[in-house]
């Protein structure tokens, strides 16, 4: 067997994958975050291990011998700041990724490194989810934080610290701190220099597929895997997902639906200098997980985070299924009700941490069941601004292929599939990152030669194209994207 990992904003989840690549078991540990004040997150790296640790314990319950286990892939949330000092213990919370407090000081970075040439050199612009943003904050609001950082890694990349004792970074993780060189998949040296940064606080570098260590005696006794079990570098959430979904080459690509919202397609070569100075700075060219690939990625903050609120907030303790029965019931466009997903703030294509969201459009006849609807076609929304950015790559996506909650509801896939105006496909399992983590770590181990080689022919299961709902839904983003103007006039 190899493990996946996915250590998510909402959950961790483990899954146990046997050498014909089928998923023969699997653990979830469900957790929170935190909103110490309004757009800023925050979690306690440790929960994210003893979630880990607590899904393995329940696999071995189940009969999973850790004997067996040959290899572990761990993929994680992106950008989320997780600060060592030089005993390699935690001295503070990570900021998440959604977190949008550091906008004013990515502004002012921008200003003085020059916007252009910052995303000429990395690629992206410097989004205030990116990890950098946020180190350049605490040296300004907590500097006795600052001097006591000695390390910085990724959610993945504390497991796997965790597990091997080792410091190690993966190139596809690497590329949403803000101080990565994504063309040439290694840091960015002059950069870091440049801003004043120690080296030493980034790890060595590997492929997402590259074995970075193996399970130390002191993680053994905690976990109970062997000591000596590879673990490879792994890779960001998103990289693993497209990974785990045979989304490696550029005729296909993503529409997942976690607690973001994500729209990817990889792309085979790096935008040149020239190229990146051009992109919208809201899209997001990273390294993929495997070598040799990059994508191309727009991300909605508040996706699933948006039907967990309303489920949470609103829906009476509702379950989603119950939700979306009840958002089955109402037509398409929720009889003129519009939600805006921006729980807190927006990155993908608006870049604003002043915006929230709202519900608009009430009136007197509007039911719970529209508001479920209009939560779900809201969040489609969204990602259709992030798939107009991806239609601008020079990439031939023939099919997006979709995952998370989504692909749990016939509605919202249809609902989806409407406003995006693109046929979707959906694939028989729902474990995206940590199956592409597990995939990865099975390759490491000489199960299949390739990553390729684990998808069959009837990997991909159903199609949805779009129905006369469509034309509806576009008129309806027209609107959403006029409101969305007239609110950012008013907050930004
Ligand atoms: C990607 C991003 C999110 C997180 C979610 O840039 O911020 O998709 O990776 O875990």
């Amino acid at each position: 067997y190899v493990l996946g990992v996915d250590v998510g904003t909402e959950g961790t989840k483990v899954i146990v994958i046997d050498q014909k690549g089928d998923i023969v078991q699997k653990a979830y540990r469900s957790y929170a975050f935190e909103t110490p004040q309004s757009g800023w997150t925050e979690q306690d790296p440790d929960i994210w291990w003893q979630a880990f640790v607590a899904c393995l314990q329940e696999l071995w319950r189940q009969g999973i011998q850790p004997s067996e286990v040959a290899g572990i892939g761990v993929a994680g949330q992106m950008h989320s700041s997780v600060l060592l000092n030089r005993q390699g213990q935690v001295i503070r919370k990570a900021i998440l990724w959604n977190d949008v407090r550091t906008k004013n000081i990515c502004e002012q970075t921008l200003q003085s490194i020059g916007a252009s040439r910052y995303q000429g050199e990395t690629c992206n612009s410097l989004l205030p989810g990116f990890t950098l943003g946020k180190l350049l904050w605490i040296k300004e609001q907590e500097p006795e934080i600052f001097q006591q950082i000695d390390k910085v890694l990724m959610p993945k990349d504390f497991i796997n610290f965790k597990l091997t004792n080792l410091y190690s970074a993966d190139v596809s993780d690497a590329s949403g701190t803000g101080v990565f060189d994504v063309r040439n998949r290694t840091w960015n040296k002059g950069l870091i220099g440049e801003l004043d940064l120690p080296m030493h606080w980034f790890p060595d570098v590997y492929e997402s597929g590259e074995i970075a260590g193996e399970v130390a005696p002191e993680a053994a006794e905690i976990t109970g895997l062997p000591a000596g079990t590879a673990v490879i570098a792994g890779t960001a959430d998103n990289a693993g997902a497209a990974v785990g979904m045979g989304i490696v080459t550029k005729e296909r690509g993503l529409v997942s639906i976690g607690t973001s919202g994500v729209v990817l397609a990889c792309l085979d070569t790096p935008p040149t200098y020239e190229e990146a100075i051009r992109q919208n700075p809201t899209l997001h060219v990273f390294c993929h997980g495997v070598p040799n690939m990059w994508y191309g990625m727009g991300v909605t903050l508040s996706a699933g985070a948006s039907l967990r609120w309303f489920r949470d907030s609103l829906g009476h303790g509702d379950s989603y299924d119950a939700l979306m029965m009840q958002a089955g019931t109402v037509d398409a466009g929720s009889n003129g009700l519009l939600y805006l997903p921006f729980l807190n703030g927006e990155r993908t294509p608006y870049n604003s941490d002043k915006i929230r969201a709202g519900f608009l459009g009430m009136n007197l006849q509007h039911q719970g069941a529209h508001f479920a609807r209009s939560v779900i076609e809201g969040v489609s929304y969204s990602l259709r601004d992030c798939l107009e950015l991806i239609r601008l790559l020079p990439n031939q996506v023939q099919e997006f292929v979709v995952t998370g909650g989504v692909a749990k509801s016939e509605l919202w896939l249809q609902v989806l599939c409407d406003v995006l105006a693109t046929s979707l496909r959906t694939v028989g399992y729902a474990e995206g990152a940590a199956y592409g983590a597990g995939i990865l770590a099975g390759v490491a181990q000489g199960f299949w030669g390739a990553v390729g080689e684990v998808f069959q022919e009837d990997f991909l299961k159903r199609s949805f194209a779009p129905s006369e709902q469509s034309r509806h839904y576009q008129e309806g983003f027209e609107q959403y994207k006029r409101l969305i103007q007239a609110l950012l006039h008013v907050h930004d």
